[in-house]
């Protein structure tokens, strides 16, 4: 048995606009309005139906699981569905919600802003607006005024990186227009906001434990011996992981999305670091990609001969990677919580072995010395997988959008399984090939 820490935290992470449906006022809302920018013309209207109440009986499932902790995201575009117009009604769904959480001894982690932004945030230029930073320390200050009896974890932001490579250079995401230089205009301001909210929470609560979650992409060499290759990828890898966390430890705004000027008060604006990780991704030189700095990503090898063949952006299954990010990041200094991890089901049990072996790897590197506090699987139950709709499917358990049944998945029983004994059974080790 491989045993974890006791008061390790075990849970799985939801995004609002993914779960609650009837989520009208943001700009993912509008993006889903154009035929084509959803895979299979899917809509989050339903979603997970959280808004009518449904999070009570997940959030039963979630216990059922053995889980302690669990990670949600308010919606920004509910609470504040006109600029300066806070609504009640939304507040008191988010209260019920954490209130649940409570009363099943999970705790809560709160992410601020989860991709999605209200539609008058986006009407003043949306992160490439100047003020942008003093909306969102405005926002997280009303958020934790509001909400900070009930919780003291905090996201401000989620994957800022890949915010700006998705929605501002590869533009599969809202707004859908841009460029690098605007993408890395819209991280600059991102990060500044980070800054200022961490102080402004800070100062509002005292036990408050801030973070931002990057999701770090390892992106290799697809020919480790091509120059080319290994250009892209050190420049890919510079761009999506080294500056945004320079920025965020260094106190100081790295090139090119800054001269090494001071951020803020200058101090590390992070209490843990939050962690997303899934898939090592290999990119190789393209020239006629000038756009994403020359680089293409390989499509995955595990994907090969099944229905998901053709999505080019997940990347290869790779724990060891998972392992030895952990023991990079360990030079940082702070405790870690990986914030998300998962895979989608293609079609049999291969979410189990995921688990597991990414457990094995993490439970590597904390015998390493590296300290990491709880883990979140991604996700709880299927939900709407933002462009690729229902097609990609992360939950424990299935679900089935029309009826709104769960099912549930056999990796729900391993991931109980590994909660229960607060460790890795040999037995699952073997069983999973690890
Ligand atoms: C992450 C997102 C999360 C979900 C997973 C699969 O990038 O934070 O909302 O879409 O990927």
């Amino acid at each position: 048995m491989l045993s974890f820490p006791k008061n390790f935290l075990w849970g799985a992470a939801t995004a609002a606009h993914q779960v609650e449906g009837q989520n009208f006022d943001n700009d993912w809302w509008d993006w889903e309005q154009t035929p084509g920018h959803i895979k299979n013309g899917d809509s989050s209207r339903v979603a997970n139906d959280w808004w009518n109440g449904r999070f009570i009986e997940d959030f039963d499932r979630a216990q059922s699981l053995g889980h302690n902790a669990h990670r949600l995201s308010v919606e920004w575009s509910r609470l504040e569905p006109r600029e300066g117009e806070w609504d009640n009604a939304a507040v008191a769904r988010y209260r019920e919600m954490l209130t649940a959480l409570r009363e099943r001894n999970i705790e809560p982690m709160v992410t601020l802003v989860h991709f999605t932004h209200p539609r008058w945030f986006m009407e003043k230029g949306g992160w490439l607006a100047d003020n942008s930073p003093q909306i969102l320390e405005r926002h997280a200050t009303r958020v934790v005024e509001t909400f900070g009896d009930l919780c003291n974890v905090w996201i401000t932001i989620n994957e800022p990186n890949l915010y700006m490579v998705l929605n501002y250079v590869w533009k599969t995401r809202p707004p859908g227009t841009g460029s690098l230089t605007q993408g890395l205009r819209v991280a600059r301001n991102i990060i500044i906001g980070h800054y200022r909210a961490y102080a402004a929470i800070h100062h509002l609560q005292s036990n408050a434990q801030v973070s931002l979650a990057h999701q770090w992409r390892w992106i290799a060499p697809a020919k480790k011996n091509s120059l080319l290759d290994r250009v892209v990828a050190w420049q890919s890898n510079y761009l999506t992981n080294e500056m945004f966390v320079r920025a965020l430890t260094t106190g100081r705004m790295p090139t090119p999305l800054g001269r090494g000027e001071k951020i803020g008060d200058g101090k590390m604006p992070l209490d843990y670091f939050a962690l997303n990780y899934y898939f090592q991704n290999r990119v190789t030189f393209d020239i006629s990609r000038p756009g994403s700095v020359f680089a293409r990503q390989l499509h995955s090898t595990w994907l090969k001969g099944t229905p998901f063949e053709e999505f080019s952006d997940a990347g290869d299954l790779a724990p060891d990677t998972f392992y030895q990010l952990l023991k990079m990041l360990a030079r940082i200094n702070l405790p870690i919580y990986i914030t998300e991890n998962g895979t989608f089901d293609i079609g049999y049990d291969n979410q189990s072995p995921y688990l597991v072996t990414h457990l094995r790897a993490l439970h590597r590197a904390m015998q390493e010395g590296v300290k990491i506090n709880g883990y979140y699987w991604w996700t709880l139950v299927d939900n709407f997988e933002w462009d690729a709709g229902y097609w990609l499917r992360f939950g424990l358990y299935h679900l089935d959008v029309e009826t709104q049944t769960r099912t549930k998945r056999p990796v729900a029983d391993t991931y109980a399984q590994i909660i229960r004994d607060n460790g890795i059974a040999d037995e699952l080790m073997k069983r999973f090939g690890v």
